[in-house]
């Protein structure tokens, strides 16, 4: 089962996240890179797709998934599991918490018919609003805030790639 990671980031906080999260799958992904340096067809290389995502200007897509996306159009990921995770600000941005998550799902699920893993409890974050939500009590995928709870990301970390690889039959 091939691994590849892929996100977005403004000022390095998701791409630290997502070395991260490469490191605590301990090899299991083969290729991690900004959607920046990204050809949509590269997506197709693998079973599972890591996505990460900040969100930025109260609710927006970040620069490299608002530039990537567009190019996704009419690629077909039928068959891939797809996770995602997600930087935001719980405190500055309470009522727009995570809203890239939503966003970007948005447009994946367009292509083709992926199938969305690695939910995450909304249990345990302090927020108002967000259209990165799953469902009541779940975001669409893992939630990290380096503004305000940096402290708990290696738990946060740790705890969803166990629950990626138990989804993917690897634990
Ligand atoms: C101008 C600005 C707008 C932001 N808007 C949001 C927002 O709407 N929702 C949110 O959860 N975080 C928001 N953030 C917080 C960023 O998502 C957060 O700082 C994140 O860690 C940045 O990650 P990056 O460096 O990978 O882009 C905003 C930050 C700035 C500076």
């Amino acid at each position: 089962m091939s691994i590849g990671i892929f996100y977005g980031s403004t000022t390095g906080n998701t791409e630290t996240a997502a070395e991260a999260i490469n490191d605590e799958l301990g090899g299991l992904a083969t290729h991690l890179a900004n959607v920046d340096d990204t050809d949509p067809q590269d997506l197709l290389e693998y079973d599972v797709l890591i996505f990460g995502i900040s969100t930025w200007n109260i609710g927006e897509l970040q620069a490299d998934w608002e530039y990537f996306l567009p190019k996704m159009e009419g690629l077909d990921l039928t068959g891939k599991k797809i996770a995602l995770f997600g930087l935001g600000d719980a405190f500055g941005y309470a009522e727009n918490f995570l809203d890239a998550l939503g966003l970007l799902w948005d447009e994946v699920k367009k292509c083709g018919a992926p199938e969305l893993i690695g939910v995450w409890p909304t249990e345990g974050y302090t927020f108002d609003e967000s259209v990165g939500k799953f469902d009541e009590d779940h975001f669409l995928g893992l939630g990290l805030d380096e503004d305000n709870e940096p402290d708990l990301h290696d738990e946060r970390i740790a705890a969803w790639v166990a629950k990626v690889k138990g989804e993917l039959g690897l634990s």
